[in-house]
């Protein structure tokens, strides 16, 4: 299932800032934040509860807790700009990490780096990662959070490219992806159009 979040007024507003060549780091990074909040809330829709019954001063009360934990995965680096903003909805999830660069020539992924807490027992996983774009890294990544035993993931995005959606659709049918916006196409390198040029660059100053 593929969730777009751009007719949000606030992703809109947004995806604008990320877009224009013009946007500074600092004012990068919080239109960064601003859309990921969006998206993790959305995401968050759905986690599965468990009944809680809490003491309140004045009586018991019946509420809700995360049936499972949550884990939060960001591809290194870009995804790295979004995982704060995670944290400040799901402060208490832990983090695994997998880093992956494209090779600029193929746009192939290359796996440089992974740590993950156990993912056997967790009740969600989401993998965060701005750009979506052959979807090349998105699909070895969740092979990788598969092969250690994952079973519930959500992916959330930024911009995605109808190419990426289609190879996460086909590799990984059961996991849903959230994203800001939709853009039209790849170029020949590889990058998303209209999309906002090298999100880990922009977000670095590299
Ligand atoms: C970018 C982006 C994604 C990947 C998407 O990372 O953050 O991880 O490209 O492209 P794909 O869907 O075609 O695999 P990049 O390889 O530029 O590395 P970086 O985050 O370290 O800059
Ligand atoms: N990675 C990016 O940072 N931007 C793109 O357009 C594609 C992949």
């Amino acid at each position: 299932m593929l969730t777009e979040l751009s007719s949000h007024p606030i992703v809109s507003h947004h995806i604008t800032v990320l877009r224009d060549v013009q946007t500074p780091a600092e004012a990068f990074r919080q239109s960064a934040a601003a859309v990921t909040r969006i998206l993790m809330l959305e995401g968050a829709k759905q986690l599965q509860l468990d009944p809680l019954c809490v003491q309140t001063p004045l009586e018991e009360a019946v509420g809700a807790k995360f049936k499972g934990g949550v884990v939060l995965v960001p591809i290194l680096r870009a995804g790295l700009g979004m995982l704060d903003a995670c944290l400040q909805i799901l402060p208490s999830a832990a983090v695994g990490y997998v880093g992956l660069e494209r090779d600029e020539a193929t746009a192939v992924a290359r796996c440089y780096y992974s740590k993950m807490p156990s993912l056997v027992d967790c009740g969600h996983i989401f993998l965060i990662d701005p750009m979506l774009a052959t979807g090349g890294s998105a699909v070895q990544s969740i092979e990788q959070l598969k092969s250690l035993g994952a079973k519930r993931i959500s992916m959330l995005c930024i911009i995605s490219a109808p190419e990426g959606i289609e190879a996460v659709g086909q590799a990984h049918p059961d996991v849903d992806v959230f994203t800001g916006v939709l853009d039209r196409e790849l170029n020949e390198q590889k990058y998303i159009c209209p999309g906002l040029g090298d999100f880990g660059d922009r977000l670095y100053c590299t």
